[in-house]
């Protein structure tokens, strides 16, 4: 019989480590410069505590919550992904279903393995699409278009990728566009058996949702960058321009994001932000519904603010007006109550659910949802109190020596 699942995010997460290869490792769980916001995202929140009460009589604390105009079994769901085929084949399939067993939603990626239709089809409920205003207008309606003709409900803007950030160890690793695939590196692949059969089950890695030409397409699957990879890339400038026409137009500016904002009707939500004077502009000029308070999991600009201490500015400055959520460093059930004590809506969790589909496919980041809500259920039983919706500050106890 199969041996007990591990029991905690970092468990999964070093079970992930030793069943990827050097170039997937590196992109799906490393950051920008010196990792020191990746840390930084999670150590921010252990500078907080929590409030005990006893003999409340609380058993069964209330997880629900409404997230993105949608009730949720829990206030988590789960952040966009780009290429997390290289995490499983069934990459946002899984994800997809691993958030409806568990009662939540997930955000499909711009940059997602599977065609925003596919994953439609292969799921039951309406899920959220994160936008990555690429190219030009035409491109972004045309695919905002895709995404309420296939019943996604919310939208979510991503605007901190106006150039990518410099990830040393994907670089390092291999994880150029399109991948340099040294004797050394493809051994390391090569070592890694089931990650190999995990993966390469399907030709793409990645969608194309933004290639439009048969030739694009082409360097945008599998065997294109193979192919590639071994008649040698071309130079560094050349790939990492074509890398970039996937994310955003380095010269977006708020009129760009308010023409997004007349594109589509339904809930919309500025992703990356974390000044409160862009969230004031997001919420206050644009008409966003929300912010997700977000450094990209640290994989963007190196030393920002960790978005657990970005978060209360921005929930002071809009939070009566718009809903807040965050994202990066959450790993446990108490990093959820702290958030919210904070005042975000809920949180979305990355890198923990591709660790779950490194290991297990949509099993795997099914488990990683169980953990994080008994977790968080755990959490609040011991805290004494009722339900998500009545964490607030008062739920933090202060330290000798912390400013109240
Ligand atoms: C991301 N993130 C991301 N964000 C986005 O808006 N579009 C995308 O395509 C991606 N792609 C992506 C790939 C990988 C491998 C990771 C780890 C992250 C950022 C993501 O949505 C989220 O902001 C962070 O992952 C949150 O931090 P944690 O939970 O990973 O610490």
């Amino acid at each position: 019989s199969d041996p007990a699942p591990p029991v905690s995010v970092e468990a999964w997460r070093r079970l992930a480590r030793r069943r990827l290869p050097d170039l997937a490792w590196n992109y799906l769980d490393g950051g920008a410069d010196d990792l020191v916001t990746v840390n930084e995202n999670m150590a921010g929140f252990l500078r907080h505590r929590l409030r005990q009460r006893c003999l409340t009589g609380v058993r069964a604390p209330d997880l629900s919550a409404t997230m993105a105009g949608e009730r949720v079994a829990l206030p988590i769901a789960l952040a966009p992904t780009g290429a997390a085929g290289l995490s499983h084949w069934t990459a946002d399939v899984a994800a997809t279903r691993a958030a409806e067993r568990a009662g939540t939603r997930a955000v499909l990626s711009t940059a997602s393995s599977y065609t925003l239709e596919e994953v439609a089809e292969a799921t039951e409920q309406n899920h959220w699409f994160q936008l990555y205003p690429f190219g030009n207008r035409d491109k972004v309606g045309a695919l905002i278009a895709r995404a309420r003709a296939a019943g996604y409900t919310a939208l979510f803007v991503t605007v901190d990728v106006p150039v990518v950030g410099n990830r040393e160890g994907e670089r390092t690793a291999g994880m150029t566009q399109p991948w340099t695939l040294t004797p050394p590196r493809l051994l390391n692949m090569a070592r890694r058996p089931g990650w190999l059969h995990a993966v390469f089950r399907r030709r793409r890695v990645a969608a194309v949702h933004y290639v439009e030409r048969a030739a694009e397409a082409k360097a945008a699957t599998l065997a294109g960058g193979l192919r590639r990879a071994i008649h040698g890339a071309g130079d560094d400038a050349i790939a990492s321009a074509e890398n970039q026409a996937r994310y955003m137009q380095g010269d977006l500016h708020w009129d760009d994001l308010a023409w997004m904002r007349d594109q589509w009707q339904g809930p919309l939500y500025v992703k990356g932000v974390l000044d409160p004077d862009d969230a004031a502009q997001a919420v206050d000029r644009i008409g966003a519904d929300g912010i997700v308070v977000s450094n990209h999991g640290g994989r963007q600009l190196d030393r920002t603010l960790a978005a657990i201490d970005a978060l209360p500015a921005i929930v002071a400055r809009v939070g009566d007006r718009a809903e807040v959520y965050l994202d990066g460093g959450v790993r446990r059930g108490t990093d959820v109550v702290t958030a919210l004590c904070l005042g975000a809506r809920g949180v979305f969790i990355g890198r923990p659910y591709l660790y779950g589909l490194a290991v297990a496919g949509e099993a795997g980041g099914a488990v990683i949802l169980e953990i994080f809500r008994a977790e968080l259920e755990r959490a609040l039983v011991l805290m004494g109190c009722p339900g998500v919706g009545s964490l607030d500050r008062s739920w933090l106890a202060q330290r000798p020596g912390d400013t109240p």
